[in-house]
């Protein structure tokens, strides 16, 4: 049986999560999205994942083209398994409306809490110490469930967030590709172009040793907080200003602000367009 799993991850929780399924389910080819879809079609897999953090309440873009532009099997097993911290919005409806038009649906749906990892927005929340354990444990239940081609609905999206969302979103959507205006390197940059490699958007180039930031960034701080001298800096976009504050008073976050990425995951392995996982029978 054919399983591949399609993976977007900026701070390295979403790709635990997709490296750890492909383990419980027997083995698994994991693909970045940031491949070409016709490159890497899933028209012979029988079982196909999408694994991938919640942003603005819904999907990365990448991730909305990418599956807008695959071609696969419709009768194949499809789950859904996103990170997130809090507010999920419409991320399973996005990905089941664009399965339907191609006559296929998500058989499985479900979301695991993470550390929450914007750190151009606010502090990352909550401790690892705590989430990380928990984060696995709900890893493992998700995989046990797939492994054995279990049918779950999707968690939909609440009728309140359905009500708020231009409202509370449009702010942030406004300027999400801009978020990197806020980037810049201090005299720490080598221009290695780690920052480069990790950028699932393909957003970043190196001219003169020095990263330039192209304006289709979705602000997922994987250049931030895997640059080996941490030289990459930023400034709080200004949509998130208010939301830094309120966050950071009312968890009484510290003001030093960790450069989080998922402990387990590391540059090398976000730099990767495919991990082929076998069948370490776990
Ligand atoms: C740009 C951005 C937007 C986010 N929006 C949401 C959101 O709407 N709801 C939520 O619960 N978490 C949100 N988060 C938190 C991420 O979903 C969470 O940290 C996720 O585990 C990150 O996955 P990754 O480590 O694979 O990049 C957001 C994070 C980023 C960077």
């Amino acid at each position: 049986m054919k399983k591949v799993i399609y993976y977007f991850s900026g701070t390295g929780n979403s790709l635990r999560t997709a490296v750890r399924i492909a383990e419980k389910i027997g083995g698994a080819e994991l693909i970045n999205v940031k491949s070409d879809p016709a490159d890497v079609s899933a028209d012979d897999a029988d079982m196909i994942g999408i694994v991938c953090p919640v942003y603005e309440w819904d999907i990365p873009g990448r991730v909305r083209d990418f599956l807008e532009q695959l071609s696969l099997d419709p009768k194949a097993y499809i789950f859904m398994v996103v990170t997130y911290i809090a507010v999920l919005g419409k991320s399973f409806e996005t990905a089941e409306a664009i399965l339907e038009k191609k006559g296929a649906h998500l058989s499985y749906g479900r979301a695991i809490r993470c550390v929450a990892s914007q750190c151009i927005a606010y502090p990352p929340f909550p401790p690892e110490k705590l989430m990380i354990p928990f984060m696995e444990r709900q890893i493992e239940a998700a995989g046990n469930e797939i492994m054995l081609k279990k049918q779950r609905s999707f968690p939909p999206m609440s009728p309140i967030t359905r009500r708020r969302f231009d409202k509370v979103m449009g702010p942030y959507l406004a300027v999400e590709s801009e978020y990197d205006k806020g980037f810049y390197t201090d005299e720490k940059c080598s221009g290695c172009g780690t920052c480069a490699r990790v950028c699932p958007t393909r957003n970043i180039e190196i001219k003169d040793k020095k990263p330039v930031w192209n304006h289709h960034c979705h602000g997922c701080n994987a250049c931030v907080v895997y640059c080996p001298t941490r030289a990459v800096q930023f400034r709080t976009p200004k949509a998130y200003r208010e939301l830094d504050t309120m966050i950071s008073k009312m968890l009484r976050l510290p003001e030093k602000r960790k450069r989080y990425h998922h402990p387990m995951i590391k540059a090398k392995d976000m730099m990767k367009d495919r991990i082929d996982i076998s069948d370490k029978k776990k």
